[in-house]
């Protein structure tokens, strides 16, 4: 076991003072702040001198790792051009570029772009265009979707943790159980759908994928009621999962895919919906209307260039098929180093997005502690996983958002063998330790009551 060093916090009284001071607290309790002074690949270098390994890619922006030296070159490269970086009277040529790679990766009918700057504003963009096109105002999603927290995406959301308080959020708008082919196929026979918004694995719910034929079917049902099929790629896209688009390993074809995240090498904010010729031609229909939908960012010169540097590395790299073959190994490995334990349900995952999920134990010595946690806040108890994962194995990861007894596992894809190793063992010993040990819990008892009463 490897303990980070215990310095005391970072002082940052201006965040503090300016920004979320609840987060820092948070991240105090959970001995999690730290301050980073150099992030390469997979590795996080710390003022004290330690080094973690990042497991969790800021929820799968930094798939071919922090600050790849191609990126930081292609951002050079266009600074040192002074071109015209958001004139918003010009023909951005770069955003043509990657629009053109972006589609030819994605296939099918998908041929046109429309670059934003978050997964949530691509997911508006998703909005307006389904509606536009239809004619129709109602929206369909899958429960337990994340799709972001601006008020239209957030509207594509059931978890009351994240609506609650923010409403009224957009009428007519409806969900199904994901992975449900007979619920999706009663509530689009309405007819009266402008979309149905899906991930092709819901990351934030807990990894949960679905049979291979629900992203299939779903298409072909909402063809036949004039639905458009929106496929949110913001987590899973760009190689994440092994191809370009997880949609690639489902056999489907949607009308609108986004992508975001990763696509500009986690340095500069970038988007990407995805979408046929009619659907973007429905929008932008008359001269008039050329720009009746826009933001001051989109296609700005950063974001293109480095899009456009990121394929190259993900390409050159071949970041796609070493995901595929190295996240099936590490749920290999996981499954048998894990298997033994009563707390641990499944480990699953696509490519190197993997989850480990955990249950209530059924033995009398572990329920009392687990019930006691759960009673405090049910989030606690992954939050705990993180925290010695964190602390006494220098590995970065977090619980799903939509579920708190999933940790989700999501390395940037250039890990080695031996960060994946070390992760194996890192969890391992803290889950061993879950099952054997009473300081675990009544350490974790104390933490959970702080962090409940902060
Ligand atoms: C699947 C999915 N869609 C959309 C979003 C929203 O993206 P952003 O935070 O860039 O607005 C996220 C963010 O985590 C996401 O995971």
């Amino acid at each position: 076991m490897a303990t980070a060093t215990t310095a005391a916090p970072p002082v940052t009284a201006d965040y503090s003072d300016y920004v979320n001071p609840q987060w820092e607290r948070l991240l105090n309790l959970l001995q999690m702040n730290v301050r980073y002074i150099r992030c390469q690949g997979t590795e996080l270098h710390t003022e004290s001198g330690d080094v973690i390994l990042d497991f969790l890619s800021g929820y799968c922006v930094h798939n071919i790792g922090h600050n790849h030296p191609a990126i930081i070159q292609a951002l050079h490269d266009e600074l040192d051009r002074r071109g015209p970086a958001m004139l918003q009277s010009h023909i951005p040529d770069l955003a043509g570029t990657l629009a053109h790679r972006l589609c030819t990766l994605a296939g099918g009918k998908l041929r046109k772009v429309f670059f934003a700057c978050s997964g949530s504003e691509g997911v508006e963009t998703a909005i307006k265009f389904s509606r536009k096109f239809t004619g129709r105002t109602p929206l369909l999603h899958a429960k337990g979707a994340f799709h972001g927290l601006t008020c239209g995406a957030l509207s594509l959301m059931d978890d009351k943790f994240w609506r609650d308080k923010f409403g009224p959020l957009l009428p007519d708008v409806a969900a199904v159980p994901f992975g449900d082919i007979l619920s999706l196929r009663q509530e689009l026979s309405t007819g009266k759908y402008a979309a149905f918004f899906v991930e092709p694995l819901q990351s934030e719910a807990g990894i949960q994928i679905p049979h291979q034929e629900y992203l299939a079917e779903a298409a072909k049902i909402c063809r036949k009621h004039g639905t458009l099929l929106v496929i949110d790629e913001v987590q899973t896209g760009m190689y994440r999962t092994g191809t370009f688009l997880a949609s690639h390993q489902l056999n489907v074809e949607a009308d609108m895919v986004i992508v975001a995240k990763a696509l500009s090498g986690g340095l500069v904010p970038v988007s990407a919906v995805l979408m046929t010729d009619p659907i973007y031609a429905s929008v932008f229909d008359s001269l008039k209307r050329s720009i009746v939908h826009t933001s001051t960012f989109s296609e700005n010169g950063l974001a293109m260039r480095t899009g456009l540097a990121t394929l190259d590395v993900l390409e050159q790299e071949q970041l796609g098929p070493r995901a595929l073959a190295m996240g099936r190994r590490l749920r290999t490995r996981l499954r048998e180093a894990l298997s033994g334990y009563e707390m641990v349900k499944d480990v699953r995952g696509m490519g190197m997005l993997s989850g480990i999920e955990f249950q209530a134990p059924s033995s009398l010595k572990l329920r009392i502690p687990f019930t006691a946690f759960q009673h405090i806040h049910e989030g606690m108890f992954g939050q705990v996983i993180v925290m010695r994962l964190f602390r006494d194995w220098r590995v970065l990861t977090q619980i799903c958002g939509n579920n708190f007894m999933v940790l989700k596992v999501a390395p940037p894809l250039v890990v080695t063998e031996d960060q994946l190793d070390h992760f194996v063992e890192a969890i391992t010993a803290v889950v061993d330790l879950m099952h054997s040990s009473t300081s675990f819990w009544s350490e974790a008892l104390g933490l959970a009551r702080r962090i409940v009463n902060v």
